[in-house]
Parts: C-alpha cells; sequence; structure tokens
C-alpha cells in the first residue's frame, strides 16, 4: 500500500459527470493516485476556501482518477463549479484502504458511499472474487455511479435498491443484503455508507458469522495522523482507517452510529 504522500500537488480537473442533482463526479490525472489501494482518500484543497477529505472514486492506471462528491456545504459547492481547466490541489493517497478477498464478496453501498466501493469492485473481479453489488438510494434521481459500477462488474451481479422503490428492490440497501444474507451464504462484507448502514451491516456480518470491512468517516484536518481530529476509540481514522476490518468495527461500536466530533472535537450526534 503506498504510504502517506504529504505534498500537495496542482492538478487540473479534466472532466466533470453529473451524477444527481446534488453529486459530480471530478475526474484528473495525478500518477500518486494512481498507485492507490481502494479506499484510501485524498484531501482535496480548493483554493481560497478549505481542504476536505474525499475518496477516490476511479484508480486508472494511467494515472486518470476521479472523486464523486455530493454538494453539502463550502468547499463541496466550490468543487461542484469547477469547470475543465481549473486547478485543484491533492494531497495523498493516505489511509488503510480495502484488502481484497478472492471469495464470495457482498458489497453494500449507499449514496457517495459508493465512491470507494467502484475501484474495490475492479479489484475484486480482477482477482477472481464472485461479488454480489447493493446499490442503495432514497429514489431514482439519487442512484449513482450505477454505470461505473455495471463497467465495473464483470461476472458479478448488481440488486439496486431505492426506498420509495422507484427502481430496484423497495427498500433500503441493508434490507437487501439481509435478503441476499438469508438466501446464500458469502465470505465477506464491504460497506460504505451513512453510519447507520454500517452498523446495521455489522450486524448482519455478526449474526451471519461473515468478515467485514467497512470505510468511515470523521472529521480531518491534517489526514496523516497528526492533529487528532478524528479520534475514534483508539483510533485515527485518517491512519487507523478509513477502512476498518470488523474487529476494529466491533470495538467502536459504542460510537459508531451514535456520535461524532465536529471541527472543534465536540461530540455531536450522527444523523
Ligand atoms: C475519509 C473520508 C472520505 C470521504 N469521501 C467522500 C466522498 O467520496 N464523497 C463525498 O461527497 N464526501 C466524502 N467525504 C465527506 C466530505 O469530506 C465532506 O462532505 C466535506 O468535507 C464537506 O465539506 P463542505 O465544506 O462542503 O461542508 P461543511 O458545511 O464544512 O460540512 C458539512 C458536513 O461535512 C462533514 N465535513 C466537513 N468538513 C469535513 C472534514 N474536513 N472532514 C470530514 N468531514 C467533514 C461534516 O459532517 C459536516 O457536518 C469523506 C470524508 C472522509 C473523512
Ligand atoms: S485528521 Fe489529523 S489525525 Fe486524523
Amino acid at each position: 500500500m503506498p504510504s502517506t504522500c504529504g505534498g500537495v500537488r496542482a492538478v487540473r480537473v479534466l472532466r466533470l459527470v453529473v451524477e444527481s442533482t446534488t453529486t459530480k463526479t471530478i475526474f484528473f490525472r495525478d500518477f500518486l493516485c494512481a498507485g492507490a489501494v481502494p479506499g484510501q482518500f485524498v484531501m482535496v484543497w480548493v483554493p481560497g476556501v478549505d481542504e476536505v477529505p474525499m475518496s477516490l472514486s476511479a484508480i486508472g492506471h494511467d494515472g486518470l482518477c476521479s472523486i464523486t462528491v455530493a454538494r453539502v456545504g463550502e468547499a463541496t459547492t466550490a468543487l461542484h463549479k469547477l469547470k475543465p481547466g481549473d486547478k485543484i490541489g491533492i494531497r495523498g493517497p493516505f489511509g488503510r484502504g480495502f484488502t481484497i478477498h478472492r471469495g464470495k464478496c457482498l458489497v453494500v453501498g449507499g449514496g457517495t458511499g459508493m465512491a470507494p466501493l467502484v475501484p474495490l469492485i475492479q479489484r475484486l473481479e480482477a482477482a477472481g472474487a464472485k461479488v454480489h453489488v447493493v446499490l442503495g438510494a432514497r429514489t431514482t434521481g439519487e442512484v449513482i455511479l450505477l454505470e461505473a459500477v455495471k463497467r465495473a462488474l464483470k461476472r458479478g451481479r448488481l440488486t439496486v435498491s431505492t426506498e420509495d422503490g422507484s427502481l430496484g428492490f423497495k427498500g433500503l440497501a441493508t434490507e437487501a443484503a439481509e435478503e441476499l444474507l438469508r438466501r446464500e451464504s458469502y465470505d465477506k462484507i464491504y460497506a460504505c455508507g451513512r453510519e447507520g448502514l454500517i452498523t446495521r451491516m455489522l450486524e448482519l456480518a455478526v449474526k451471519h458469522d461473515v468478515d467485514m470491512e467497512a470505510s468511515l468517516e470523521r472529521f480531518m484536518k491534517c489526514g496523516v495522523g497528526l492533529c487528532g481530529s478524528c479520534c475514534l476509540g483508539p483510533y485515527l481514522v485518517c491512519r487507523d482507517g478509513p477502512v476498518f476490518d470488523k474487529k476494529m468495527l466491533l470495538e467502536v461500536s459504542d460510537e459508531l452510529g451514535r456520535f461524532r466530533r465536529d471541527e472543534a472535537g465536540r461530540p455531536i450526534p450522527v444523523e
């Protein structure tokens, strides 16, 4: 796994793809990111605005990489306003990514949680794993990265779930995953999305005795294990994660899905 690559590199935005009314994928070329492990993240500096952590949603061997950004505040709004040719700063890739399991894998993602799962699916397929993906969203218009997932899935299967039933399975991604786990046995679960999705998948992993990895988010400033802003139990999410294995997830299960810390380090409830 590439280690921390501390310096900021200026990269030019090559292309923006509108995924939904609130989400865009931004492509750029960077050879350090090309060596990233799926699940690793970059710190993205928007000049004059802020620096924010983002998972890599594409990791091309030719250096073509992307981030998939939901517009939630100042920095992400500025990222949405970028045009091809504009420059942003990139630090990383940082952190611990997913490990690749060659057996039968259930990959469950919701919203921008699909971002780090797309390159993971590609690597799992390349390693010969048997993959079933559950891609969840509230409604059809919020389904993102569907074409990228389809491209990454060579032999694997895909279930799309929407909470309002407007596309695919009607219900939560975790409910679709629960049905699959009831019918079939899996060797490994990979999950990313809202913390409710991760805590439910952890319960199911325990119930069905399946190994699991999940990518977590906490407030990040330095991204390299120095400032302590991303602490979760005994861990620093930027250095020890963002991908946590089942043992680590169980260790932090008291905090997970309940509270996180804001910019000032104060505990606030997880929505
Ligand atoms: C490892 C990791 C990977 C992430 N990957 C993605 C991704 O692929 N796509 C995506 O859309 N978002 C991702 N995020 C979340 C993203 O970093 C925040 O949405 C972004 O920082 C919001 O910044 P803002 O200025 O637009 O919003 P603000 O108004 O500043 O914040 C809105 C909310 O975003 C979160 N946030 C803000 N700043 C940070 C920060 N420095 N670190 C962590 N969370 C923050 C907080 O929950 C805050 O309440 C990731 C976060 C982490 C930690
Ligand atoms: S963001 Fe500074 S220690 Fe994790």
